[in-house]
């Protein structure tokens, strides 16, 4: 019993598994999802990723969670009017209030029942009580794929702060030249 007589508990777990984490969502693209090439809108593909590392990364560490960054998506194929666009996400990694959530995307023509895996996506949710961030639960990785899914988030993180300090500097760097340098660098085949 919680305490509050409703006879109603509420289970809090530490850690989870990775398995336990699986989110699936579906959706028909309608018309109102068509760019002007009358396929699928990349926004309205980047809206359902959104939501679904939401109601992933929230199911998981059981608080409301905020949109911190989205990975690069990359589409390398189009996705038409009238499929169904499948999701599923699942946390990859944990840090201490942060969530990485992985989402596969899949579209099936739902007359030829044929289904392909479209894009992978991954974002970074953070858990948020009281207006601040608040601890998640740990990640149980089970299996060989969860371990290296895992460290690949790890290796994401850590890469990702390192490109943010380098980057700050380059900008700083283009901030602070003078005309002549600025047209040396434009001319320049490369930066680095
Ligand atoms: C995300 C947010 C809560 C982070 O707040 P913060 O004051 O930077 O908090 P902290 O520095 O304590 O970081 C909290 C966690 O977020 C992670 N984080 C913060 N900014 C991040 C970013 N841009 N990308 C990935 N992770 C990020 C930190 O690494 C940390 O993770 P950890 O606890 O697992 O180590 C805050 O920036 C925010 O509220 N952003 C707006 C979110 C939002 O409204 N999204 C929808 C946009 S429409």
């Amino acid at each position: 019993m919680n305490g509050t007589g409703s006879g109603i508990m509420r289970l809090v777990s530490t850690s989870k598994t990775v398995s336990s984490t699986l989110v699936q969502m579906s959706e028909i693209m309608t018309p109102n999802d068509a760019n002007f090439l009358g396929k699928v809108f990349g926004g309205s593909l980047l809206s359902l990723v959104d939501l679904c590392a939401y109601t992933t990364a929230a199911r998981f560490a059981g608080e409301v969670c905020v949109t911190a960054s989205i990975d690069r998506v990359d589409f390398h194929e189009p996705i038409e009017v009238g499929e169904v666009v499948t999701l599923e996400g699942i946390v990859s990694f944990v840090g201490r209030t942060s969530v990485e959530v992985t989402i596969e995307i899949y579209a099936e023509n739902i007359f030829k029942r044929i289904k392909r895996h479209t894009n992978t996506a991954r974002v970074m949710m953070v858990a948020i009580k009281d207006n601040r961030p608040v601890e998640v639960p740990r990640l149980i990785c089970e299996t060989r794929e969860d371990k290296i899914r895992f460290l690949e988030g790890k290796l994401r993180r850590e890469l990702r702060t390192r490109h943010q300090e380098e980057r700050a500097k380059i900008y700083l760097r283009f901030a602070q030249a003078d005309d002549a340098e600025l047209d040396r660098l434009l001319s320049q085949e490369s930066l680095s």
